[in-house]
């Protein structure tokens, strides 16, 4: 039998940026994260709403559960390397922006990071969350979108597989 990922094609690559008040020895901390999600799609027109299935071992899991923020920032192929790079290291430990070297600014509707190079980006605030066996889909209102740039961007079919379209 073909995997089911192959028969589903090629899906958007996001880059998924996201903040919250973390525990570091006994004191909260603010913290920011990025990993890739490719497993994203919208839901509703109106209201706007986008959903992202994060695994639940995923450090970004407990970040966007304790925060309930995150924005969706979709890449330009150029970016493949990085997104490689915040899909297969934990940010638990690490500042993954700055050893991907991403170039970051202030989200304009949520308290989060989004991405400066993203080729456009969806701001988002948590209005459900669904089980869906090893992965959470966190549903969210999109509070603001933009589209930055007209460039290829990375589609992500399974393990190394990508597509630039
Ligand atoms: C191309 C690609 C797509 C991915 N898509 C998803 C996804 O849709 N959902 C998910 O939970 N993890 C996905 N991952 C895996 C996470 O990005 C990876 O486990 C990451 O290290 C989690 O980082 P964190 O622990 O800092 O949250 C993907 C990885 C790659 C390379």
């Amino acid at each position: 039998m073909v995997s089911f990922m192959e028969v589903a094609g090629a899906r958007p690559v996001a880059l998924i940026t996201t903040r919250a008040d973390v525990d570091v020895l006994g004191k909260k901390t603010s913290k920011d994260n990025v990993f890739t999600c490719s497993w994203n799609m919208p839901l509703s027109f109106n209201p706007a709403l986008y959903a992202i299935a994060v695994g639940k071992q995923r450090f970004s899991y407990r970040l966007i559960k304790s925060s309930q923020l995150f924005v969706v920032n979709f890449i330009p192929a150029t970016l493949k390397k990085e997104a490689v790079y915040c899909g297969t290291q934990s940010g638990e430990f690490i500042d993954k922006f700055k050893e991907a070297k991403l170039k970051t600014e202030e989200a304009e509707n949520i308290e989060c990071l989004r991405l400066k190079d993203a080729v456009a980006f969806l701001e988002c605030e948590v209005v459900n969350e669904i089980e869906a066996g090893d992965h959470v889909l966190f549903v969210g209102r999109v509070v603001n979108s933009k589209i930055n740039a007209d460039k290829k961007r990375l589609y992500h079919i399974t393990g190394d597989k990508f597509e630039v379209i």
